[in-house]
Order: structure tokens, then sequence, then C-alpha cells
């Protein structure tokens, strides 16, 4: 990182204080009636983060340090938004590749690309089960536990004083039950997460200190419970935690709900400060993107959004699933639009929500999936499922699936393919693989195996070898 490379806040201030700024600094230099320009007054901003900062918020993105050299990709990025996530140059496989060496570049590169612009940066993610590098995801017990936290240490310590919000754990829960998801560094004691909260106070008191997780965005789900429950613990305990991360990564089988609102108004009655922090929604609906973003604007703690990438091509996801604000060519989507209006008509202070009761009891072990229709149709097989290549690099390749169900509903489903020589999966999200030999198959996650008829559910993977997509069988049993 640049000796000179100093956080700037780029937060602009509510349009009210921006007018009492100004005529501050009329009446200093003598005039003693100040006007303000009539066209200051309700003039819609043009972009994101501008609109986002009338409010006080901030509107943010995933900003990879391989597409720094792409002008379409930084011109749009550096226009459009005010908050900068590295999408994978801060984890712990990025920063401590080999245990106590510890490594910046990439992360420093986002980092400086960020603050250069005038952005504030969210850092993520200092304490995770995934993308560990190989030397720690070996190990376990005190010595995991001690790595954990000289990791904290090692990484908060060369950012100090300059990130805004700090992913400090992420995605500690498990998908069905509302307990903690089973990982090496669950299994160092159910303290883990708030060792590593204590641990980050104390190597930078001036970040916030926030838990990130998926599927925490459905008031009614058991995760949802079980991580209120763990801030509303901590907050009674001091824990320190400031924010609670919602990633909101919006699909079929985990669709954004109208209790939404009530699922931000409700951690942020806990005190802590809410952000929507890794937002795509799989066909990108419009209606969708405006709802999210007003229930936002609803709740004066929830600080800002953070878009998971710039166009539809840089998503995780695969452009085909259409999930982000500007398509594949740069162009703003009809979804760009309906955020950027509802920024706009944001107050500029929003009211803040009265103190909402926590109403909905969870249900003993509800799992994060739609209802069930009542009758669940039988599955007739009637599935298939696609490969489509997100990235790849020199020895290695991302690629998304697409599972779609035909005229009837799927419960469960199988995909199978033959790698034509030389993969091997590094790692697989939302599936299970089985390998024998080049024959692969991956069975559905807990949450997604129901798909309605016609619709679709997507699983993804990163591989070794030259990226390849072939044919796919899927089948439900
Ligand atoms: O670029 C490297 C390459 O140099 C290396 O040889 C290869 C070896 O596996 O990896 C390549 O990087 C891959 C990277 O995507 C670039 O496409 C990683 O393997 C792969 O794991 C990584 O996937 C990332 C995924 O997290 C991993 O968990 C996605 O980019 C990233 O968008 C995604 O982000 C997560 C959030 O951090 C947490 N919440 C969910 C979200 C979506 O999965």
């Amino acid at each position: 990182m640049s000796t000179n490379a100093t956080p700037s806040d780029g937060r602009r201030r509510p349009r009210g204080a921006r007018r009492a700024l100004i005529a501050g600094a009329l009446g200093v230099i003598g005039l003693t009636t100040v006007l303000i320009a009539p066209g200051t007054a309700g003039a819609a901003e043009s972009t994101l983060g501008a609109a986002a900062a009338q409010s006080g918020r901030y509107f943010g993105t995933a900003i990879s340090s391989g597409k720094l050299g792409d002008s379409q990709y930084t011109t749009i990025a550096n226009r459009e938004f005010n908050m900068v996530t590295a999408e994978n140059e801060m984890k712990i496989d990025a920063t401590e590749p080999n245990q106590n060496q510890f490594n910046f570049s990439a992360g420093d590169r986002v980092y400086n690309w960020a603050v250069q612009n005038g952005k504030r940066v969210r850092g993520h993610t200092l304490a995770w089960h995934n993308q560990q590098p190989g030397w720690m995801q070996s190990m376990s017990g005190s010595n995991l536990r001690n790595a954990m936290i000289n990791h904290i240490n090692g990484v908060m310590g060369h950012y100090k004083g300059k990130i805004a919000y700090w992913d400090v754990v992420n995605e500690a829960f498990d998908d069905n039950n509302g307990g903690r998801r089973d990982s090496n560094l669950q299994r160092t004691g159910n303290d883990w997460i708030e060792v590593a909260f204590r641990t980050a106070r104390a190597a930078d008191p001036a970040a916030k200190l926030c838990y990130n997780d998926y599927n925490i965005d459905n008031w009614s789900w058991a995760k949802t419970q079980g991580v209120y429950n763990m801030v509303k613990d901590f907050k009674s305990r001091g824990v320190p935690i400031d924010c609670v991360g919602l990633q909101s990564h919006f699909n079929s089988q985990s669709a954004y709900n109208s209790n939404y609102r009530t699922t931000i108004s409700s951690f942020a009655a806990l005190g802590v400060d809410v952000a929507i922090t890794e937002l795509d929604i799989q066909g990108g609906s419009a209606q969708t993107y405006q709802s999210v973003t007003n229930d936002c604007l609803a709740v004066s703690r929830c600080v800002g959004i953070t878009v998971w990438g710039v166009r539809d091509s840089d998503s995780w996801l695969g452009a085909n699933t259409s999930p982000l604000l500007f398509d594949t060519s740069g162009n703003k989507k009809a979804a760009y639009t309906s955020v950027l209006n509802a920024l706009n008509s944001a107050t500029p202070n929003p009211t803040p929500t009265p103190t909402p009761t926590p109403t909905v009891t969870p249900t003993p072990n509800p799992t994060p999936t739609p209802t069930p229709t009542p009758t669940p149709t039988p599955g007739t097989g009637a599935c298939s499922a696609t490969l489509s290549t997100v990235s790849s690099w020199p020895g290695g390749f991302q690629t998304t699936v697409t599972v779609t169900a035909g005229s009837s509903a799927v419960n469960g489903w199988t995909v199978q393919w033959t790698w034509p020589s030389g993969q091997s999966f590094s790692s697989v999200w939302s599936g299970t693989p089985t390998v024998s030999g080049s024959n692969v198959s991956v069975k559905n996650a807990a949450y997604n195996g129901s798909i309605p008829a016609n619709g679709s559910t997507t699983f993804g993977f990163t591989a070794n070898g030259s990226a390849a997509t072939p044919t796919a069988t899927c089948t439900s049993p």
C-alpha cells in the first residue's frame, strides 16, 4: 500500500446539511442574505452513490483487482459507487497464504483504487470457514484459535484506521436449524465468534465490526433468528459488535420477502447498524431491487447497500442470471433506474422506525426453503442442467450450473457429467459433489432441492484444468 493512500470519506452530507454548509461559507464572506439556488432543492442525483448520500447512506460494489485494467469496468464503478468491497482480495487465503506471511498486494490494489477515487472501503472478511489457505484448513484446536487471532491482528493492523466496516466473521450459521455451522473454527469452541470480535476491536478501534451472512434476510427463517439471538446476546454481554451484514443473494429458493424490512428494523433495534452487503437478484427484477432499496431507506440504521459486482458479466453467478444493475455491455438496466429513483425519493433524514417487537417465533426446525406446495408433486426426472463458464485463468476456471425443472416441480436433483480431461474440483457451493474418476455427480444442497415447475436454481464450482462445458444430465428421484 502506498503510504499516502489515506482513506477519504466518500459520504456526501444530506442535502439539508450541504445547504447549511453553503450558507455558512457564504456568511463568512460577508453576505447577509443567503439564497439557495432553486435548482438544488429536490434535484435528482444522477448516480447511485450521490443519490444514496442524500440520506447519509452509501451505495457500494464489490471490486475485483483483476478487472482494474478494464476501463469500462472502472469507469462505471468510479462514477456510480462510493463504497468498495474487495471481492476476494482481503480474504484469508489472499492475505495470509502461508502462516504468518502476510500478503497485501491484491488487497492494496483494491484499497488504493478505492481511496484514490474518493471511496470508502468495507473489509471482507477475517474469520470464515471458506477460502481458508491450506495450512489453516488442516488446523484445529488451540493452534487454529491462535492462528485466527493472529490473522485478525495481522490484517487489521495493516489496514488500521482505514476501513469503515470489517466483516469480522462471515457465514458462521447453519443453513437449516438456526444453530452454528459445523467448521474447523466452530470446533475450536462456541466462543470463537466473540473472541474474533474482541480481537478485532482491540486491533482497530476505529473500524465498525460486522457479522455477515446469507439467508438471514427472511425474518421467519430459523437462520435469521439464530443470528438475531447471537447479536442480542452479544449486545447484552458487551461483546463488541457494531453491525450486521445481510448479504441478500436473492433467487427463487432464497427469494426476497416483504418481511425483509422487519428483519432490517429488528436488527437495528438491537443497537447495531445494518448493511446490505452483497446484493444480487437472479433475474434482475426491477421491482425487487426497488423494494430492497426502499426497505433499507425505511430504517435509519440501514447505512448502505453494496451490490456484488458491477456488470452482469462480473457476477460470481454468471451473466446469464442477469443479477446486477448493469448489463454485460455496461448499459444501465431497468433495475438500475428503479434503484436510482428510489434513492432520489428518500427523505434526507430518515424517520427512525419505532422499535419493533420481534414477534415471529421460529418453528422448531424450519429450513430456509420456500414453503412447499401442500402436496408436492413427485419428481418426474424432468430436469435439465447447463454449465456456463464464469471466468477462467491459467490452470483453473469457475462455472455456474443452472438446473431447470420441466413442466412439473422437482423435489431433489442430481446433475452428472464427465470431465473431458484433467479437470478436478477445487471448490463447490450450493451442491454436494461425488467424484469417481472423471465422472462427476452433484446433488442438491439442503436448501435448493425443490424447484417449481419451469423454475430453476444454480450451483457453482471452481475447478483445476482448462475451462470446459461438458453436456450434463439431470435426474430427479
Ligand atoms: O483467480 C484465482 C486464480 O488465480 C486461482 O488459480 C484459482 C484457484 O482456485 O482461483 C481463482 O479465484 C477464484 C475466484 O472466485 C475468481 O473467480 C476462486 O478460486 C473462487 O473461489 C472465487 O469465488 C469467489 C467465492 O466467493 C468463493 O467463496 C467469488 O469470486 C466471490 O464472488 C464469492 O463471494 C462470496 C462472498 O465472499 C461471501 N458471500 C458469498 C459470495 C458469493 O459466493
